[in-house]
């Protein structure tokens, strides 16, 4: 089958849009290709403008876990829509999220909604700023936060060097805002803390860092972070925008039994629409206008559609617990994968896997273990690899994010059959590819 139609609509969206895309990785330039123009969706299954379907586990990078145009969100929007869909004004949709989340997430006292993950880290970074009267934040490498100025940072030359821009565009003295230390290394993040911690406001985690391959950490690795960070008088902020209502209706902080101080929350949180969160305590969320000097707001935020489509999805959620059952789906795919790769094919595949949300390193891992913790432990090949194989997985009927260091997210409405079915079709595209 061919793509003509996509083509068409990629050379004319070029001429009017950057890349010819409206966010960086739908371009398919990671996988040396053109985007598919995707037409419509349902269930785990979406369909391209020239009528080919995909099993789809990209869902639009995370937030549709119950699938694509689930029939309750849809009548929950439907409704609302009817009356209108946006006021500026205050209404009970919000209301009522916002009530859900704090009544069952203990260490949210109150909740903000905002318009993306971006913008609810942005402003949970202010608080933690205004909170403490200090300026720098202690990042991740290999954690992303959104395009925020201070968070699009590369770590400096030394490890407690301030760090330098990632982006054209952010001024060196923003990105000297930020630290940046090694993820699965916590004796440099004490050396931070006994350099710097009178000048950090905050630390930022995603506490299953899930933006550069899935780096999942050592077990008490984010206890002993808290807990380092609780000693030097930093406060912890969760980025829990992927993990948030995805691996646990509280995210990894529940999972963990960890209560961080402020949180940050996105994509599930808002059923599919433009919806971000940041929360936390009442002491720190009290500081945020109108209540408090922390100014911040948005036209659009908590717009009803939005947020009867949030409130909707958390509800059904809550209803059907499909946690255990997704992870539980998620590790038996993982481990068919491993076990058949490793029959069929002389390439080492590291699969990883945290509740819903799964990734596989392509290629030899240099770390004592085997597992992979860090982005430099992410096989060399991985790129590479990954762009001559996604066209064949594509081929085979199969959608996961055109890169290879995102990672794939399971939804209650993928079967065990297309579990098995993406299994089959990963390890004969990568046959394919390596002329095995
Ligand atoms: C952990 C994390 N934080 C923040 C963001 C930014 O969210 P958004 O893309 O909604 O601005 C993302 C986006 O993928 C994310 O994964």
């Amino acid at each position: 089958m061919t793509d003509d139609l996509s083509k068409q609509y990629y050379e004319r969206s070029r001429r009017v849009t950057p890349g010819g895309v409206h966010s960086p990785v739908r371009a398919f330039k990671n996988v040396d290709s053109h985007p598919k123009f995707i037409a419509k969706g349902s269930e785990s299954l979406i369909e391209d403008v020239d009528g080919k379907s995909y099993v789809d586990y990209c869902m639009s990078w995370g937030p549709l876990i119950l699938g694509h145009a689930d029939p309750d969100v849809m009548e929950a929007i439907r409704k609302t829509t009817a009356d209108g869909w946006t006021f500026g004004a205050a209404d009970v949709f919000s209301l009522e999220l916002a009530e859900l989340i704090t009544s069952r997430i203990p260490w949210v006292d109150q909740v903000r909604f905002v318009n993306s993950g971006t913008e609810a880290v942005m402003s949970a970074l202010r608080v933690a700023r205004a909170a403490t009267g200090k300026n720098k934040i202690l990042k991740f490498d290999g954690c992303y936060h959104g395009h925020v100025d201070s968070m699009l940072v590369a770590a400096g030359s030394g490890l407690v060097e301030m760090a330098t821009p990632d982006s054209a565009g952010i001024s060196e003295e923003t990105a000297r805002q930020t630290i940046v230390a090694p993820l699965d290394d916590l004796s440099a993040v004490e050396e931070v803390f006994s350099t710097h911690a009178n000048d950090i406001a905050a630390v930022i985690i995603e506490p299953v860092p899930a933006n550069n391959g899935l780096l999942l950490q050592r077990d008490g690795y984010l206890k002993d972070l808290v807990a380092l960070a609780k000693r030097h008088d930093v406060l912890v902020i969760f980025d829990e925008v992927i993990t948030g209502f995805r691996v646990a209706f509280g995210g990894v902080a529940e999972l963990a039994g960890i209560e961080p101080d402020l949180v940050t929350y996105g994509k599930v949180v808002g059923g599919g629409f433009p919806v971000g969160a940041f929360g936390g305590r009442k002491d720190l969320m009290g500081l945020v206008a109108p209540e408090g000097p922390v100014y911040q707001a948005g036209t659009l935020s908590a717009n009803p559609v939005a947020m009867s489509a949030g409130l909707t999805t958390l509800k059904k959620l809550l209803r059907e617990n499909p946690y255990h059952k997704l992870a539980a789906a998620t590790q038996k795919m993982g481990e068919r994968l491993k076990s058949l790769s490793s029959k069929e094919l002389s390439l080492d595949l590291t699969v990883q896997s945290f509740g819903s949300i799964f990734w596989a390193g392509l290629g030899e891992v240099e770390s004592p273990d085997g597992a992979i913790r860090t982005p430099n432990q992410i096989p060399q090949m991985q790129k590479n690899l990954y762009s001559r194989f996604y066209p064949e997985l594509l081929s085979r009927g199969y959608y996961l994010a055109p890169s290879g260091y995102e990672v794939g997210f399971m939804s209650t409405k993928h079967t065990e059959q297309q579990n098995e079915g993406l299994v089959d079709a990963f390890v004969a595209s990568l046959k394919n590819v390596l002329g095995e």
